[in-house]
């Protein structure tokens, strides 16, 4: 594991341990690798209620209107994009789940994918392991802002 790749899975796992999900008590965790080095880390819910957050650099929050829960990924881009990063290269991304590698959503991928198709994604158990793949092999045939584009 090179020591970037290490570090960026590591803040996905200390992310997740500052999730704020108390209706599910499903904790996620990402973090993105910007193209220029920087790692963005966003928590995406609070494992236990109760638990004060603090410094929490951008915070996706579960709601008890749960359809306004936003995702650790998408949490995390949004955090990036308002500190000045549109270009990235990496993600990875974490739960508690410790037997499979688990990836993100449907709609975080196209969401990801509107920063291009060129990301690395790290798919990280509770240990630290990693599956890496690749957002073009998790949204194959996407649509993208390429579409948009007028001929
Ligand atoms: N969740 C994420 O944060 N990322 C995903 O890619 C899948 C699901 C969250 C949403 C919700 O808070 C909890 O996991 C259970 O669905």
């Amino acid at each position: 594991m090179t020591d970037q790749v290490k570090e960026l899975v590591s803040k996905c796992l200390q992310a997740r341990d500052k999730a704020y999900c108390p209706y599910s008590r499903f904790p996620v965790g990402a973090a993105v690798l910007t193209a220029d080095g920087a790692i963005i880390t966003v928590e995406h819910c609070k494992r236990a209620q109760g638990l004060s957050i603090v410094r929490v650099p951008g915070c996706n929050v579960e709601n008890a209107s749960y359809g306004l829960t936003v995702c650790a990924e998408r949490t995390a881009i949004q955090r990036a994009v308002v500190e000045g990063h549109t270009q990235f290269s990496a993600i990875a991304v974490t739960c508690d789940i410790k037997d499979r590698f688990v990836g993100p959503c449907g709609a975080c991928r196209q969401v990801l994918m509107e920063f291009g198709s060129d990301w690395t994604v790290y798919l990280t158990k509770p240990d630290g392991s990693y599956k890496e793949t690749s957002l073009s092999e998790l949204l194959p045939l996407a649509f993208s802002p390429s579409h948009l584009a007028k001929n």
